[in-house]
């Protein structure tokens, strides 16, 4: 065992690092973690056993469910509320945010966002899946927490991270103090530290971005992609395209590797289609805490104001030189618009 960090070793060691509430938060993630290794356990066994396909069911936003949709949102909600330490889940699956009302919560602070299973539509075809969570600490101090303490900025985040089901199981984390990647050992049933203080590359080669929209994307986008695919031995263009599907898996692969990942507004999704507090605020506060920039294209994502629960904006995120080209782009050719500058409902 020497050598061998565990999550839970390393989560007791950092938590010194917190400025309030260490056992409290420590105890959250150690839930976290406990409900992404059976979310793992059924992925890894879903072409086994009747949990593929559709659930028959859909969400608040109309996109069909699927069973491992489901049970996934299951899994995070019970080990929140068996944990003691959450007052709401805010999940992409649920149409309105959780209070949890159990005695072990009575004096819970924190408000946990989640998206219980990213890139659901890649089970059936053993893609990459994975979880993103974002924590905050309630505002309120008298009666049950709101609505308004879940609609936090992102800059607000104590902790976020994001579990990637993949050829390995892997979760990576931040509580603003840095970037640090755990890999699930499944012999010994432990996430075990394997990518300390991550760092993304300043600069990358890849983008990431569903080309099949190219017609529907902003001036600025098309520009950039013109960019990224011309012939340029000092900036090492053209770029290479790589493209999963699966959010969690196309910014890992870029947090590692360098990269740009955009997903911007589109004829079907003229407000974009991630969701700002289950997708993007984390995924923003991890890339940048590893020295990277997510953006809607002109506005940090962390300092956008949230208005309502399944909010979604368009999203820049990755190796920083990457990011600030296409915004510069973004600037010149998209100018804003009223219509785009005023978010919009799920
Ligand atoms: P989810 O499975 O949680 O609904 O998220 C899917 C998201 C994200 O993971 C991915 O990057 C994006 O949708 C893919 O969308 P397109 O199929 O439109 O490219
Ligand atoms: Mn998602
Ligand atoms: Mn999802």
């Amino acid at each position: 065992m020497s050598g061998i960090k565990t999550l839970g070793q390393f989560i007791i060691e950092k938590q010194a690092d917190f400025s309030y509430a260490k056992g409290e938060l420590s105890r959250l993630l150690r839930d976290i973690g406990i409900a992404a290794k059976i979310v793992n356990r059924e992925v890894n066994k879903a072409g086994l056993v009747d949990i593929l396909g559709d659930a028959g069911t859909t969400n608040i936003q109309g996109e069909g469910q699927k069973k491992l949709d489901v049970f996934a949102n299951e899994q995070f909600i019970a080990a929140l509320t068996s944990g003691g330490e959450c007052c709401i889940v805010a999940t992409e699956e649920e149409d309105d945010f959780v209070p949890i009302d159990s005695p072990v919560s009575k004096n819970a602070k924190y408000i946990v966002c989640v998206d219980p299973l990213d890139g659901s539509s890649n089970i059936d075809v053993n893609v990459a899946v994975g979880t993103i969570f974002s924590i905050y600490r309630r505002k309120s101090t008298e009666g049950l927490a709101s609505l308004s303490d879940v609609l936090q900025k992102g800059t607000e985040q104590v902790a976020a991270g994001y579990i990637i089901y993949g050829s390995s199981t892997m979760l990576v984390y931040t509580t603003g103090k840095g970037v640090n990647g755990f890999t699930l050992d499944p012999s010994i049933g432990e996430f075990c530290l394997s990518h300390p203080e991550l760092k993304i590359p300043e600069d990358g080669t890849i983008y990431s971005i569903n080309e099949g929209n190219y017609v529907h994307f902003p001036e600025g986008v098309k520009k950039y992609l013109k960019y990224a695919q011309v012939e340029d031995k000092s900036t090492n263009r053209p770029y290479t395209s790589r493209y999963i599907g699966s959010m969690v898996a196309d910014i890992h692969r870029n947090l590692i590797k360098g990269g740009i990942f955009i997903y911007p507004t589109t004829a079907a999704s003229p407000s974009g289609k991630l969701r700002l507090l289950y997708e993007c605020n984390p995924m923003a506060f991890i890339v940048e805490q590893a020295g990277g920039i997510a953006s809607d294209g002109r506005n940090r994502i962390l300092a956008i104001e949230p208005t309502t629960l399944h909010q979604r904006t368009s999203l820049f995120i990755g190796s920083p030189k990457m990011v600030r080209m296409a915004e510069q782009l973004m600037a010149e050719h998209s100018p804003v618009t009223a219509l785009e500058a005023k978010p919009q409902e799920a």
